[in-house]
């Protein structure tokens, strides 16, 4: 009888023991770590999921950014097309502050000098002093003298040794074409009014004209 107690009150001893450690302890555990679990579930799914679509967005947006550019260069292209076919013949211009005559631009200097600063300065247009090619030209450059109110140098002067008057691209004056009036000497230049070409002292203060050929600008 009394080991049976003893055995029950072993029993009954060990049991409450048991008891407390295991349901107090072992389901709050879990439950804690299901309630973490699934929260961080849920938050890595969200997470996956605005990666997911911000992944889309960025393709999205790398495509309509690789699509811009061509889109670009062809309406860049196509306009440079249609500019040219349609400019044709008027592409061919004189630059700013340049006429135009026939196949020449010509450029009349604001500022006056002796002849060499005339030379010096179409040189630094990259252009020459003017060479009167034939008549037609002459006629219309003593109009352009009259215009302007001013005579100008050209690019024709006296070579005393040879006794000449030379174009400063070397070619003999045609006496046909223009007749020099006033003295040949040394230092003579050649000057353009609205009537006549003259001779003038190459030292002397006059306003120049410039040419250079058409070119595409
Ligand atoms: C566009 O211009 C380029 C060079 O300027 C030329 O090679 C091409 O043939 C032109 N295309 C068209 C359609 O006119
Ligand atoms: C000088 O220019 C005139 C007119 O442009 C031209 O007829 C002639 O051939 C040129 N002379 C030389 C030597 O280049």
């Amino acid at each position: 009888m009394d080991s049976s107690r003893v055995y029950g009150s072993l029993k009954t001893s060990r049991t409450p023991e048991y008891k407390p450690v295991s349901p107090s302890s072992l389901p709050s555990d879990a439950c804690r770590c299901p309630h973490w679990h699934q929260l961080a579930l849920k938050l890595s799914c969200a997470g996956l999921i605005l990666l997911f679509l911000s992944l889309i967005g960025l393709s999205v947006l790398v495509r309509v950014l690789v699509q811009r550019p061509p889109i670009a260069k062809y309406s860049v292209s196509t306009q440079e097309n249609r500019t040219e076919p349609t400019g044709g013949s008027s592409t061919l211009r004189c630059p700013r502050d340049w006429h135009p005559y026939r196949e020449k631009c010509l450029f009349v200097s604001q500022t006056s000098g002796p002849w060499s600063e005339g030379l010096a300065q179409c040189s630094m247009k990259e252009a020459t002093l003017l060479i009167i090619e034939n008549e037609e030209e002459l006629r219309f450059l003593h109009a352009f003298s009259k215009r302007r109110g001013h005579q100008f140098f050209i690019g024709l002067n006296y070579v005393p040794v040879e006794k000449i008057w030379k174009w400063i691209n070397g070619s003999i004056l045609n006496p046909d074409l223009v007749q020099i009036m006033g003295t040949n000497e040394e230092n003579s230049c050649a000057v353009i009014s609205q009537t006549e070409v003259f001779s003038d002292f190459c030292s002397a203060d006059n306003r120049w004209i410039c040419q250079k050929k058409l070119k595409y600008v």
